[in-house]
């Protein structure tokens, strides 16, 4: 098959180049001609400055001008092309809708150019980033605005998660595909051959709407599921003398058909999909006069969960954060990913510097450059009072209090570290649960606070 990708984001990038280790000649598009420099220089550093997966390099590697070609120029590779995918930047707007434009600018593109194709042969544009249920229509009519002949549309939608993008791509538990005819099935067929009738790979084929609307389900069904823990369980935890949360995440998880991911409570779920297309989801169901109560309490338990441990800590520890350092580790929205899109961290840091903090020392194995650009001067003067260390050792020295905002493993080893850079009081708040040692660190006279737990503070406490 000679497929097109448009757009060589995160989704894009990885699509192109694990369809491209499948034997089909894939044309990864961008108008952006920086990333396809970087792209075909086949180097590590240029290539993992845009999309870090592991993996990813090594396929673009083998792949790179046998099967794997990078273009900005969509008219040079339109000809004899069967499938082209649409895997371009989907942001949310203010009242949480989706934003269309640059999805819109790109189809109206290709409409005009794949209309003056010499070859007739069909082509099938399928969406594969996440858009509105019922976009592909919209696609339809574009295409047909341009007399396109002999197209169809399809709704392919990606559940990559990131870190682990390439495996997923490689094994994906489903592959869900929806057209209105029975070519387009057969080129998306010929697309994922290698999934077609595997033992283990569900491969599903369903009307275009009813594809879009999968995605949707799934991602906000998985923070509904989060914010559930995080809503019920860690309150539980937090509130009632004796529970303990591990055990009550156990002992509930030990059912077959409740999930183990999703259960490990935490300071909100971030990333580019969860809170974005949950807000999608409300905007667009409410258009639909569909009561949209549990979506916005799973919405606003995320939300709520991203800062509340910083209320916790004054009142339940007894902390007063005015002209304190607080070293804030883990950025990025999870380990492994230097990804600050919705990072709680974010809100961790603005929060404290709303109640006084004079100093944040942050520390992320991967994500500190990156979050330069979040808290940059061109967006407000916060930057002012973050210092980036490159260990969490440096940041901890000299601090007051520290906040744990992600899961990086390297992170189970603090209390050895807390002990050895800071003498108590001092205050530790753990929004991953990721110090298992707590109880020993309580002993020596540092306050723990952390989701899901009561606060444990020593008997001689902060002044
Ligand atoms: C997610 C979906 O998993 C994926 O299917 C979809 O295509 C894109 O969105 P991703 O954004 O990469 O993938 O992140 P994921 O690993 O799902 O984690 C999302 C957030 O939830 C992270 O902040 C993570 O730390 C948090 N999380 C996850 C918890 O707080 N508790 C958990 O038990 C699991």
């Amino acid at each position: 098959m000679k497929i097109i990708v448009v757009g060589t984001g995160y989704v894009g990038l990885v699509h192109a180049a694990v369809c491209s280790e499948y034997g089909h000649e894939v044309y990864a598009y961008d108008n952006d001609q920086t990333k396809i420099d970087a792209f075909s220089s086949g180097q590590a550093d240029q290539i993992e400055r845009y999309v870090n997966e592991p993996g990813l390099v090594n396929i673009i590697r083998e792949t790179i001008g046998r099967y794997l070609f990078f273009s900005s120029d969509l008219k040079t590779i339109i000809e004899g092309t069967d499938a082209i995918f649409l895997c371009l930047p989907t942001p949310p707007n203010l009242d949480g809708s989706t934003n269309l434009t640059f999805y819109d600018a790109a189809t109206e593109h290709l409409g005009e150019l794949v209309a003056q194709r010499e070859d007739q042969r069909r082509v099938t544009f399928i969406n594969k980033s996440t858009v509105p249920i019922g976009t592909v229509r919209h696609l339809e009519a574009v295409m047909d605005s341009h007399q396109v002949p002999n197209f169809g549309v399809a709704s392919n939608p990606e559940f990559l998660a990131e870190g682990t993008a390439v495996s997923q791509a490689r094994r994906p538990d489903r592959v869900v595909v929806g057209c209105d005819h029975a070519e387009d099935f057969k080129i998306l067929r010929r697309v994922y051959s290698q999934f077609v009738n595997h033992v283990r790979i569900k491969y599903i084929e369903t009307t275009p709407e009813t594809a879009e609307s999968i995605k949707y389900v799934a991602n906000t069904m998985l923070l509904t599921y989060i914010s559930f823990w995080n809503g019920v369980g860690a309150k539980i935890g937090e509130k009632i003398e004796n529970v303990k949360i591990d055990d009550l995440r156990l002992g509930v998880t030990a059912d077959d058909r409740i999930s183990t991911w999703g259960s490990f409570v935490s300071n909100g779920a971030g990333g580019s999909c969860f809170g974005k297309d949950i807000a999608s989801l409300i905007n667009q169901l409410r258009r639909t006069n569909v009561s949209t109560k549990m979506l916005e309490a799973s919405y606003e338990v995320n939300e709520y969960q991203k800062v509340y441990l910083v209320d916790r800590a004054i009142t339940e520890a007894g902390f007063k954060f005015n002209n304190k350092t607080v070293a804030v580790l883990g950025l990025a929205f999870k380990k492994h990913t230097n990804d600050m899109r919705d990072a709680s961290s974010i809100k961790v840091i603005e929060s404290l510097l709303g109640k006084g903090v004079a100093r944040i020392n942050a520390y992320d194995p991967l994500a500190n450059e990156a979050a330069q650009t979040v808290f940059a001067p061109s967006t407000n003067n916060l930057f002012e009072k973050i210092e980036y260390f490159d260990t969490a050792k440096d940041a901890i020295k000299g601090s007051d209090a520290l906040f744990v905002s992600s899961d990086c493993e390297e992170f189970r080893g603090l209390s050895r570290t807390i002990e050895e850079m800071v003498t108590p009081p001092y205050l530790v708040i753990d929004g991953r649960r990721m110090i298992p040692d707590f109880e020993d660190l309580v002993a020596r006279g540092y306050a723990y606070l952390s989701v899901g737990s009561t606060a444990l503070i020593p008997k001689v406490s902060e002044e």
